[in-house]
């Protein structure tokens, strides 16, 4: 899939940027041409020689010099993919505010390629909002994101801000090729369940895995689709070439969903509470010897799919999901009618479904109810990708 193309690899500054080293490896072993622009960080921890002699190709990391070489619009022009990584916070906070004062800065805001970022930091400075905040803003242009990921780095602390490993960021370059009837759709998913608080230190959640919702996504990435997928806590990564947003509370993954507008199409896959509590505690309810149990009085909470289905800017396809234990289809029928969309998948989950690897589903819509038998939950996501591409047709 890769064979013949033109990549464009961004080398910023972290521990982590000898596996951009073994991504130019990987891509070169698939017939892609890899040409690399080292930033003033990246130069600290891997070479010029080392990048130029692994990609085979001149390594540019001056603004002044590339001008007289080739010039950073012609490096722009020449890639079909730019991809960054690592991806330093001050890499994505200088893509964010658009700064061109280096080669890699002018390059980025030259480009019309798409672009895929691969952040590499202290998991503080991940969690930062600033972070949090560019990521956001870079995601909402487009830029594609891999990663971080979670496990041992320098740093004592845990949490994420580890570099993809480079067989996940090739998957995420392939994602950026993707052919495919949906290619040019940008997509929503939502999945996974919310986490609703009670004080700092207790919550209200429910059993989804997130898995139906996350196979959606990919498939509809395997589509060509651009998506986005809302999340709440799960214990699953990110799939290849899907943007993340990760949430807790109904009230943030409906804002996530806002935010994440105008899509085509919008799947709510996720198991969202119906209900939060009024008040979330600031403190750590205490137990007070003899006091019983408190009572929690709860608040709705908004209806993430009846919104998106009124919204101002309404994807053309919004497909809800009803998890019923009777009556399935005729419980469908009427949400379909009640919250707006055009389909409903309706499932049975009076059995394994929650947490299991299969799903029985009927697609519920205007035009009558289709019954699809029992299959891994991949399955469904490729159907229903399929039938989505089919409806963009
Ligand atoms: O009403 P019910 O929860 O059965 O509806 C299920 C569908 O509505 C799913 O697609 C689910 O993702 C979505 N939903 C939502 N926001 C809620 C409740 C459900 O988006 N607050």
């Amino acid at each position: 899939m890769l064979h013949g193309r033109k990549i464009l690899l961004v080398v910023s500054g972290s521990v982590a940027a000898f596996k951009a080293l073994m991504l130019v490896r990987l891509l070169r072993a698939e017939g892609a041409t890899v040409r690399a622009v080292l930033t003033a960080g990246g130069a600290r921890f891997v070479t010029k020689e080392a990048l130029a002699a692994i990609t085979g190709e001149h390594v540019s990391d001056d603004l002044w010099a590339a001008e007289a070489e080739i010039g950073h619009i012609r490096l722009a022009r020449w890639a079909e993919a730019v991809v960054v990584a690592p991806a330093s916070a001050s890499r994505l906070a200088q893509m964010a505010q658009g700064l061109a004062e280096d080669l890699a800065g002018c390059v980025l805001l030259a480009t019309r390629a798409p672009v895929l970022a691969a952040p590499a930091m202290n998991p503080a400075m991940w969690a930062h909002p600033a972070t949090a905040a560019n990521v956001a803003l870079l995601a909402g242009r487009g830029i594609r994101f891999v990663g971080p990921g979670e496990g041992p780095m320098a740093e004592p602390e845990s949490g994420p801000g580890r570099l993809s490993e480079p067989e996940e960021m090739l998957e995420a370059i392939r994602a950026l090729f993707a052919e495919g009837p949906l290619k040019g759709r940008h997509v929503l998913v939502t999945a996974g369940p919310t986490r609703e608080p009670i004080d700092p230190v207790r919550y209200i959640s429910n059993h989804s895995s997130g898995k139906q919702g996350y196979a959606i996504a990919a498939a509809l990435a395997a589509q060509g689709a651009r998506v986005t997928l809302v999340s709440g806590p799960t214990s699953l990564a990110a799939p290849p070439g899907v943007t993340l947003k990760p949430v807790e509370s109904a009230r943030e993954m409906l804002a996530a969903c806002e935010a994440a507008l105008p899509a085509d199409a919008a799947i709510f896959a996720a198991a969202v509470a119906d209900w939060r509590v009024a008040q979330e505690a600031s403190q750590k309810l205490k137990k007070e010897p003899g006091a019983g149990a408190p009572t929690l009085a709860m608040a709705l909470n908004p209806d993430i799919l009846a919104t998106i289905s009124t919204h101002t800017a309404r994807p053309k396809l919004v497909v809800g999901f009803a998890a019923e234990t009777e009556r399935v289809i005729e419980n469908a029928q009427k949400k379909l009618a009640r919250k707006g969309c055009d389909w409903i998948v309706a499932n049975d989950v009076s059995g394994d479904v929650f947490g299991g690897g299969d799903n029985t589903v009927h697609l519920v819509s205007a035009a009558g109810v289709e019954d699809w038998p029992r299959m891994p939950k991949e399955e469904v996501a490729a159907r229903l990708a399929a039938r989505v591409a089919e409806y963009f047709q």
